[in-house]
């Protein structure tokens, strides 16, 4: 099998998205009210989607190969959510290592679930599945609540953190979407990318973005191949993946392989085959 399909992302440095302007003053019940709806993930969701023309970044997806970057996307406020669940997380952190291939550490959403229940909400924002849907043009589902990779924090920690060129291979009956959104970035890791490979009519086209804290990243996982170059002595950077399907079933042989591949590449056995464990993450 091979373990150069998968998951993972992307990077990039550079402070927080900068704040939005602050709201005029209201009365104190609004305000409350207001205030509650900014911790909302899909409240944050909207106010990120409000200055989109999405007609025209549905253009640029597709003319792109299936793939879309947006810099500037969360609020700083919801930004500022991962990026204290990140660190909330970092004791929670299964570190890998394949040879040639891959380095780094990662949060399943398994362990999301019991610790950082706004990363879950934010997955399930239907503001943002229904963005995507969108751009991408597809009917979009949940991946199974048995999928590690539905949404997963990614880390990279250690000088030569990186992971090498691959596609985000989906073991699904349909198609696999990957969205990334940067969380902390000090790092000069780049996400390099290759758009095109698989459209015989069109040359590859080669890309690389630094992408920050708050940035967005969509792309159909086998279409886009790509890397996340070495990190540096020093260097941490946090990004987050939330993974969509067009049709959430997975044939017994693909799901053997692709367990095998989490449970070996990304978030050890004890959390891949958590029910053979008894249920424990
Ligand atoms: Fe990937």
């Amino acid at each position: 099998m091979s373990l150069q399909a998968e998951q993972e992302q992307v990077v990039a440095p550079r402070a927080p998205a900068p704040a939005r302007a602050p709201a005029p003053a209201r009365a104190p019940a609004l305000a409350r009210a207001s205030r509650a709806a900014a911790g909302e993930p899909d409240g944050a969701i909207g106010r990120a989607l409000q200055p989109l023309n999405t007609a025209r970044l549905r253009d640029d997806y597709q003319s792109q190969g299936s793939f879309l970057y947006l810099a500037d996307f969360l609020p700083a406020d919801a930004t500022q959510q991962l990026i204290d669940a990140a660190n909330a997380l970092l004791p929670e952190v299964n570190r890998n290592y394949l040879p040639g291939h891959k380095a780094g550490g990662s949060v399943s959403r398994h362990t999301i679930d019991r610790l950082a229940p706004y990363i879950a909400e934010l997955y399930r924002s239907p503001q943002l599945i229904a963005w995507l849907e969108k751009i991408t043009g597809d009917r979009l589902q949940l991946s199974p609540e048995d999928d590690p990779h539905a949404y997963a924090l990614y880390y990279y920690t250690r000088a030569g953190d990186h992971i090498g060129w691959h596609y985000d291979t989906s073991y699904y009956d349909g198609r696999r979407y990957t969205v990334l959104l940067g969380v902390i970035d000090e790092s000069s890791c780049k996400l390099d990318y290759e758009l095109h490979t698989k459209d015989p009519n069109k040359a590859d086209e080669p890309g690389s973005v630094q992408y920050p804290p708050g940035a967005l990243i969509v792309f159909d996982g086998d279409k886009l191949r790509h890397r996340v170059t070495p990190s540096l002595e020093g260097e941490v950077r946090v990004s987050l993946t939330l993974e969509y399907v067009t049709n959430p079933n997975m044939r017994p042989w693909r799901r053997f392989i692709s367990n095998m591949k989490d449970a070996i590449a990304y978030f050890g056995f004890r959390q891949v085959f958590r029910k053979a464990f008894g249920g424990k993450a």
